[in-house]
């Protein structure tokens, strides 16, 4: 692998340089559209029950052509299939990547190690499906015998925000009995408003840690076990009843107390931000119940076959994947967008921003040389229309390259009627009308044309030729946004092996961690951290000063 040469002396990176520097200087969205009638349906790809329309990008034929060559010739391909048969691609921990093993088929046969993982995915699943039909009928009560109408989970990172996000994506099929909640910041204030509200006696815990070292969940889980045994008569007995854990660390768990017969596992091969479909699922499938999980798992599934099997131009992610690369590569683009057009997608960027950046903010290759290009952007977006508001303004007329996913659905969900699923066309209309505008723009003889006087033209002057991606599917449900999320899963992963990065460990998250013990004593106690340079001494000694004992 050290004989890997560097990305950008590859002879397919200087051919793309060379395109974006002579045809594409100036590519202009209104005159690829006027003379091709056929762009809309020819970069349309559809997978499963999602509708991708990329033919808003800063592409020709040529381009994409390009792109291909470079994913063929940086190994994409072989990086995926070794990916879905089990090797350990994560280079620097040494682990398979096997999320997609989560979603496969009772049947499928996926290997670790020479060992089939299948049947172990399927055990746990089924052991999360028992317990959620207990909780949801009411068989599984706590300590004194009350049904479980609050579940709280505590995880933070990729343990809490899947089911943080999918558990609002999915509202409309959740058990409207139930009070789910997320804890995930050691501010203590997260816990304390989730249960301020809630019965001990109703109220059941989920653990969700990877590691079950994190420093953030352990705290509050043993805070919310005081909380719970203050509101118990101390009864420690209680702890069975209230508290599950979801970890890959059985003895971690039965060292905070809680009964590994309550534990829900994971495995090694499974990243944190890619964990919600396993057992950091069960807030989720407790709130959908297993059936409606299942349906998502599918969902997962479908598109991990079209990303193993579809032809290198109809494959979705990998299209999604090169055109990031394209953009952030020749065209400086620093971040990308993602704004979903649907209320319940509220934390999905928010989702996203674990996964790609986390993932793909490396700055060394594989081989560990300094990257000589651009790796992850900034991922960012909230929910249309209220972005539009906000921030539109500066993908509108800034002076960025943004490029930006638009992610609509053709129905409301069921549960909305009469005026209220009425309001989903003006919503749609914005969606639609915000990729026109961004790509098509308004030309300064267009506000001329509106009798604009002459000195507020070039303000009223859209430039256009700002890319976006049109993701449309005819409804939010489980099934549907299993897809969107192995759609984007897969999008990074084909950006990392084109990068030569290792998008699957997060050594950039341990400094930070480090440094909050070593500071901690000086906080609480005054202790002296030798070596703390001037401005953290400073702020730590105006810190003991204004802190209320
Ligand atoms: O932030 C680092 C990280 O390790 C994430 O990758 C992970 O999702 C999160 O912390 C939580 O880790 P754990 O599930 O082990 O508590």
């Amino acid at each position: 692998m050290s004989d890997t040469p560097m990305l950008t002396r590859r002879p397919e990176w200087t051919a793309l340089e060379d395109h974006r520097a002579g045809p594409m200087l100036h590519p202009q969205l209104r005159e690829l559209f006027a003379t091709d009638p056929e762009r809309a349906e020819r970069y349309t790809v559809r997978v499963g029950d999602l509708h991708i329309d990329y033919s808003k990008h800063l592409v020709t034929d040529e381009t994409l052509a390009l792109l291909q060559e470079l994913a063929t010739a940086t190994g994409v391909f072989g990086l995926r299939d070794a990916m879905f048969r089990g090797e350990k691609i994560n280079v620097t921990e040494d682990r398979a990547v096997l999320h997609t093993a989560l979603r496969a088929p009772r049947d499928a046969v996926v290997e670790v190690d020479g060992e089939n993982v299948v049947p172990k995915v399927h055990a746990v699943l089924d052991k999360m499906a028992a317990f959620s039909e207990q909780v949801r009928s009411g068989k599984w009560t706590g300590h004194t015998g009350r049904r479980i109408k609050n579940v709280v989970n505590i995880g933070i990172g990729g343990s809490d925000l899947g089911p943080a996000m999918a558990y609002d994506a999915l509202r409309a099929f959740t058990d409207r009995d139930l009070t789910v909640r997320f804890v995930s910041n050691v501010d203590g204030a997260d816990l304390h408003e989730a249960v301020r509200d809630l019965d001990p006696a109703e109220t059941l815990f989920i653990v969700a840690s990877k590691t079950f070292t994190t420093i953030e969940t352990i705290t509050n889980a043993t805070s919310a076990r005081s909380w719970l045994l203050a509101g118990l008569d101390g009864e420690s007995a209680a702890v069975a009843k209230h508290f599950v854990a979801l970890s890959t660390n059985a003895e971690k768990v039965a060292d905070f107390g809680i009964d590994t017969a309550n534990m829900f596992e994971f495995w090694d091969w499974v990243g944190g931000r890619y964990s919600f479909d396993s057992a950091i699922g069960l807030s989720l499938m407790i709130a959908i119940g297993p059936e409606r999980f299942r349906e998502m798992l599918d969902g997962f599934h479908l598109v991990d076959e079209h990303f193993r099997t579809a032809p290198a131009e109809a494959n979705a992610p990998l299209l999604l994947g090169l055109l990031g690369v394209w953009y952030g590569d020749f065209f400086d683009a620093q971040s990308h967008a993602v704004l979903p057009y649907s209320h319940y997608l509220s934390k999905f960027t928010a989702y996203l921003q674990q996964l790609d950046m986390e993932s793909n903010g490396k700055s060394v290759d594989r081989q560990g040389r300094p990257v000589e290009w651009q790796t992850g952007p900034v991922v960012w977006g909230t929910p249309g229309t209220n972005g539009q508001h906000a921030y539109y303004q500066l993908l509108h007329q800034g002076t960025k390259t943004i490029p930006a996913d638009l992610i609509g659905f053709v129905n409301p969900v069921a549960e909305l009627g009469g005026e209220l699923a009425a309001q989903h066309d003006l919503l749609m209309a914005n969606l639609f009308a915000q990729g026109q505008a961004l790509a098509f723009g308004k030309t300064a003889d267009e506000v001329r044309a509106e009798g604009v006087p002459e000195e507020l033209v070039p303000h009223r002057t859209f430039r256009g030729n700002r890319p976006t991606t049109t993701i449309l599917a005819r409804e939010l449900t489980p099934s549907v946004l299993g897809q969107l999320i192995a759609l984007y899963e897969h999008k990074v992963f084909v950006q990392g092996a084109i990068w030569n990065i290792d998008s699957f460990d997060q050594w950039g998250v341990e400094l930070g961690k480090v440094l909050a013990k070593r500071v901690e004593p000086a906080l609480t106690e005054g202790a002296d951290v030798p070596g703390l340079d001037s401005s953290t001494s400073a702020l730590v000694a105006t810190y003991r000063t204004l802190r209320k004992k």
